[in-house]
Protein backbone atom coordinates (compact mmCIF):
# COMPACT_ATOMS: atom_id res chain seq x y z
CA UNK A 1 0.00 0.00 0.00
CA UNK A 2 1.12 3.61 -0.45
CA UNK A 3 1.57 5.91 1.92
CA UNK A 4 0.10 9.29 0.82
CA UNK A 5 2.81 11.86 0.85
CA UNK A 6 1.61 15.57 1.45
CA UNK A 7 4.85 18.25 0.89
CA UNK A 8 4.84 22.42 1.38
CA UNK A 9 6.72 23.93 -0.93
CA UNK A 10 7.50 27.02 0.54
CA UNK A 11 9.24 28.70 -2.60
CA UNK A 12 11.18 31.73 -1.73
CA UNK A 13 8.79 32.88 0.99
CA UNK A 14 8.94 33.75 4.74
CA UNK A 15 11.47 34.73 7.06
CA UNK A 16 13.39 32.79 9.43
CA UNK A 17 10.75 33.56 12.41
CA UNK A 18 7.60 33.44 10.13
CA UNK A 19 8.88 29.98 9.06
CA UNK A 20 9.24 29.03 12.60
CA UNK A 21 6.10 30.02 13.69
CA UNK A 22 4.79 28.17 11.10
CA UNK A 23 6.31 24.73 11.85
CA UNK A 24 5.28 25.31 15.53
CA UNK A 25 1.39 25.44 14.50
CA UNK A 26 2.13 22.51 12.44
CA UNK A 27 3.32 20.23 14.90
CA UNK A 28 1.23 17.53 16.08
CA UNK A 29 -0.64 17.49 12.81
CA UNK A 30 0.75 14.20 11.69
CA UNK A 31 0.10 12.31 14.97
CA UNK A 32 -3.71 11.84 14.23
CA UNK A 33 -3.21 10.83 9.91
CA UNK A 34 -1.65 8.09 7.62
CA UNK A 35 0.10 10.95 5.50
CA UNK A 36 3.59 11.41 5.86
CA UNK A 37 4.30 15.11 5.77
CA UNK A 38 7.04 17.23 4.67
CA UNK A 39 8.07 21.00 4.87
CA UNK A 40 10.49 22.22 2.14
CA UNK A 41 11.15 25.88 3.41
CA UNK A 42 14.27 27.90 1.94
CA UNK A 43 17.70 26.65 2.53
CA UNK A 44 18.38 29.29 5.28
CA UNK A 45 15.57 27.77 7.09
CA UNK A 46 16.46 23.86 7.13
CA UNK A 47 18.71 23.91 10.35
CA UNK A 48 16.18 25.91 13.12
CA UNK A 49 13.28 24.46 11.21
CA UNK A 50 14.92 20.56 11.69
CA UNK A 51 15.51 21.42 15.23
CA UNK A 52 11.90 22.56 15.65
CA UNK A 53 10.68 19.48 14.66
CA UNK A 54 13.18 17.72 16.01
CA UNK A 55 10.37 15.44 18.07
CA UNK A 56 7.96 14.94 15.67
CA UNK A 57 7.34 12.76 12.34
CA UNK A 58 7.27 15.66 9.88
CA UNK A 59 9.82 15.29 7.62
CA UNK A 60 12.30 18.25 6.24
CA UNK A 61 12.93 18.32 2.21
CA UNK A 62 15.06 21.05 0.71
CA UNK A 63 13.94 22.80 -2.31
CA UNK A 64 17.30 22.01 -4.75
CA UNK A 65 20.71 20.94 -4.33
CA UNK A 66 23.49 21.30 -6.70
CA UNK A 67 24.89 17.50 -7.91
CA UNK A 68 28.57 17.98 -6.72
CA UNK A 69 29.51 17.14 -3.31
CA UNK A 70 31.63 20.52 -3.12
CA UNK A 71 33.65 22.57 -5.09
CA UNK A 72 33.52 26.13 -6.53
CA UNK A 73 30.11 26.87 -6.93
CA UNK A 74 29.28 29.91 -5.28
CA UNK A 75 26.18 30.28 -4.41
CA UNK A 76 25.05 26.46 -4.44
CA UNK A 77 24.73 24.19 -1.77
CA UNK A 78 25.80 20.49 -1.73
CA UNK A 79 24.39 17.33 -1.28
CA UNK A 80 27.29 16.76 1.56
CA UNK A 81 25.86 19.71 3.69
CA UNK A 82 21.76 18.97 3.35
CA UNK A 83 22.59 15.35 4.38
CA UNK A 84 25.10 16.25 6.99
CA UNK A 85 22.00 18.02 8.53
CA UNK A 86 19.76 15.11 8.32
CA UNK A 87 17.41 16.58 5.45
CA UNK A 88 14.78 13.37 4.61
CA UNK A 89 14.16 15.00 0.95
CA UNK A 90 14.88 17.31 -2.10
CA UNK A 91 12.83 18.85 -4.46
CA UNK A 92 14.07 18.39 -7.94
CA UNK A 93 13.63 19.66 -11.29
CA UNK A 94 10.35 22.15 -9.72
CA UNK A 95 9.15 23.71 -13.19
CA UNK A 96 10.22 27.33 -11.88
CA UNK A 97 14.04 25.93 -11.75
CA UNK A 98 13.68 24.57 -15.17
CA UNK A 99 11.97 27.57 -16.04
CA UNK A 100 14.44 30.30 -14.54
CA UNK A 101 17.47 28.58 -13.60
CA UNK A 102 17.81 26.58 -16.88
CA UNK A 103 17.29 23.24 -14.46
CA UNK A 104 17.05 20.62 -18.05
CA UNK A 105 16.45 17.14 -18.20
CA UNK A 106 20.51 16.42 -17.86
CA UNK A 107 20.95 18.36 -14.70
CA UNK A 108 17.47 16.70 -12.88
CA UNK A 109 19.28 13.47 -13.82
CA UNK A 110 22.46 14.40 -12.19
CA UNK A 111 20.85 15.88 -9.17
CA UNK A 112 18.62 12.55 -8.69
CA UNK A 113 21.91 10.33 -8.65
CA UNK A 114 23.30 12.87 -6.43
CA UNK A 115 20.58 12.95 -3.63
CA UNK A 116 20.39 9.16 -3.81
CA UNK A 117 24.46 8.66 -3.16
CA UNK A 118 23.77 11.03 -0.47
CA UNK A 119 20.79 9.30 0.99
CA UNK A 120 18.63 11.99 0.54
CA UNK A 121 14.87 10.85 -1.11
CA UNK A 122 14.32 13.00 -4.55
CA UNK A 123 10.84 14.37 -5.19
CA UNK A 124 11.18 14.99 -8.72
CA UNK A 125 9.14 17.48 -10.56
CA UNK A 126 7.92 16.86 -14.11
CA UNK A 127 4.78 18.83 -16.13
CA UNK A 128 3.74 20.55 -19.45
CA UNK A 129 3.25 23.78 -20.44
CA UNK A 130 -0.35 25.16 -21.22
CA UNK A 131 0.70 25.11 -25.19
CA UNK A 132 1.85 21.63 -24.72
CA UNK A 133 -1.23 20.60 -23.30
CA UNK A 134 -3.48 22.48 -25.86
CA UNK A 135 -1.30 21.45 -29.15
CA UNK A 136 -1.71 17.13 -27.52
CA UNK A 137 1.84 17.07 -26.65
CA UNK A 138 1.81 16.96 -23.03
CA UNK A 139 2.20 12.80 -22.74
CA UNK A 140 5.46 13.22 -25.05
CA UNK A 141 6.84 15.77 -22.66
CA UNK A 142 6.33 14.13 -19.42
CA UNK A 143 7.60 11.11 -21.31
CA UNK A 144 10.83 12.50 -22.15
CA UNK A 145 11.33 14.15 -18.78
CA UNK A 146 11.03 10.67 -16.92
CA UNK A 147 13.14 8.39 -18.89
CA UNK A 148 15.92 11.29 -19.74
CA UNK A 149 15.76 12.10 -16.06
CA UNK A 150 15.79 8.89 -14.69
CA UNK A 151 18.36 7.71 -17.32
CA UNK A 152 20.97 4.94 -15.21
CA UNK A 153 18.76 4.65 -12.08
CA UNK A 154 18.73 1.84 -10.80
CA UNK A 155 15.18 -0.33 -9.83
CA UNK A 156 16.53 -0.54 -6.03
CA UNK A 157 16.88 3.09 -6.14
CA UNK A 158 13.08 3.91 -7.34
CA UNK A 159 11.80 2.87 -4.05
CA UNK A 160 13.18 6.20 -2.41
CA UNK A 161 11.78 8.39 -5.12
CA UNK A 162 8.50 10.18 -5.24
CA UNK A 163 7.26 11.88 -8.20
CA UNK A 164 5.55 14.89 -8.63
CA UNK A 165 3.13 16.15 -11.61
CA UNK A 166 2.60 19.69 -11.42
CA UNK A 167 1.01 21.00 -14.54
CA UNK A 168 2.60 24.58 -15.23
CA UNK A 169 -0.48 26.13 -16.02
CA UNK A 170 -2.04 24.58 -12.76
CA UNK A 171 0.78 26.49 -10.65
CA UNK A 172 0.15 29.84 -8.60
CA UNK A 173 -2.67 29.94 -10.69
CA UNK A 174 -6.00 28.92 -9.23
CA UNK A 175 -6.56 26.39 -12.14
CA UNK A 176 -6.34 23.16 -11.33
CA UNK A 177 -6.18 20.28 -13.59
CA UNK A 178 -9.43 18.04 -13.20
CA UNK A 179 -8.76 15.73 -10.50
CA UNK A 180 -9.84 13.38 -13.69
CA UNK A 181 -7.07 14.70 -16.14
CA UNK A 182 -4.41 14.77 -13.06
CA UNK A 183 -5.26 11.30 -12.69
CA UNK A 184 -5.01 10.46 -16.32
CA UNK A 185 -1.58 11.85 -16.73
CA UNK A 186 -0.25 10.19 -13.47
CA UNK A 187 -1.57 6.85 -14.77
CA UNK A 188 0.32 7.59 -17.73
CA UNK A 189 3.29 8.12 -15.69
CA UNK A 190 3.09 5.30 -13.49
CA UNK A 191 2.92 2.96 -16.86
CA UNK A 192 6.08 4.43 -17.91
CA UNK A 193 7.70 3.45 -15.05
CA UNK A 194 6.44 0.08 -15.26
CA UNK A 195 7.62 -0.05 -18.95
CA UNK A 196 10.76 0.54 -17.73
CA UNK A 197 11.04 -0.79 -14.32
CA UNK A 198 8.42 -3.32 -13.75
CA UNK A 199 5.49 -3.55 -12.10
CA UNK A 200 6.18 -3.95 -8.75
CA UNK A 201 8.39 -1.00 -8.51
CA UNK A 202 5.24 1.12 -10.62
CA UNK A 203 2.75 0.14 -8.09
CA UNK A 204 4.85 1.22 -4.94
CA UNK A 205 5.99 4.20 -6.74
CA UNK A 206 4.20 7.33 -4.88
CA UNK A 207 3.36 9.89 -7.65
CA UNK A 208 1.86 13.42 -5.86
CA UNK A 209 -0.25 16.17 -7.84
CA UNK A 210 0.19 19.59 -7.70
CA UNK A 211 -1.19 23.25 -9.08
CA UNK A 212 -3.42 24.79 -7.07
CA UNK A 213 -3.95 22.64 -4.47
CA UNK A 214 -6.69 23.95 -1.77
CA UNK A 215 -8.30 22.56 1.46
CA UNK A 216 -11.56 22.60 -0.80
CA UNK A 217 -10.30 20.64 -3.52
CA UNK A 218 -8.20 18.26 -1.88
CA UNK A 219 -10.49 15.47 -1.37
CA UNK A 220 -11.52 15.27 -4.78
CA UNK A 221 -7.65 14.89 -5.90
CA UNK A 222 -6.72 12.00 -3.33
CA UNK A 223 -9.95 10.48 -4.38
CA UNK A 224 -8.18 9.75 -7.29
CA UNK A 225 -6.67 6.05 -7.76
CA UNK A 226 -3.61 7.08 -9.02
CA UNK A 227 -2.33 10.19 -7.04
CA UNK A 228 -0.92 9.25 -3.67
CA UNK A 229 -0.16 13.04 -2.10
CA UNK A 230 0.22 16.34 -3.23
CA UNK A 231 2.59 19.06 -3.51
CA UNK A 232 1.47 22.11 -2.26
CA UNK A 233 2.42 25.83 -2.65
CA UNK A 234 0.58 28.83 -1.68
CA UNK A 235 -1.72 26.61 0.71
CA UNK A 236 1.46 25.55 2.70
CA UNK A 237 2.40 29.26 4.15
CA UNK A 238 -0.84 29.28 6.00
CA UNK A 239 -0.59 26.47 8.81
CA UNK A 240 -4.66 26.37 9.26
CA UNK A 241 -4.91 25.66 5.26
CA UNK A 242 -1.92 23.05 5.16
CA UNK A 243 -3.40 21.18 8.00
CA UNK A 244 -6.72 20.73 6.36
CA UNK A 245 -4.80 19.71 3.28
CA UNK A 246 -3.44 16.76 5.22
CA UNK A 247 -6.70 16.10 7.22
CA UNK A 248 -8.51 16.17 4.07
P1 LIG B 1 0.68 26.25 -5.88
O1 LIG B 1 0.07 25.27 -4.93
O2 LIG B 1 0.91 27.61 -5.28
O3 LIG B 1 -0.06 26.29 -7.18
O4 LIG B 1 2.17 25.70 -6.22
C1 LIG B 1 2.33 24.41 -6.65
C2 LIG B 1 3.77 24.10 -6.68
O5 LIG B 1 4.50 24.60 -7.53
C3 LIG B 1 4.32 23.24 -5.63
O6 LIG B 1 5.62 22.87 -5.91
Amino acid sequence: MRIPIIAGNWKMNKTVTEGLNLVKELKGVEENTDVEVVVCPPFLHLSEVKNELKNTDIKIGAQNMHWEKNGAYTGEVSPEMLSEMGIDYVIIGHSERREYFNETDETVNKKIKSAIDYGIKPIVCVGETLDEREAKKANEKVKKQILKGFEGIDKEDMKNIVIAYEPIWAIGTGKTASSKEANEMISFIRNIVKEKYGLDISEELRIQYGGSVKPHNVIEIMNETDIDGALVGGASLKAKDFKEIINF
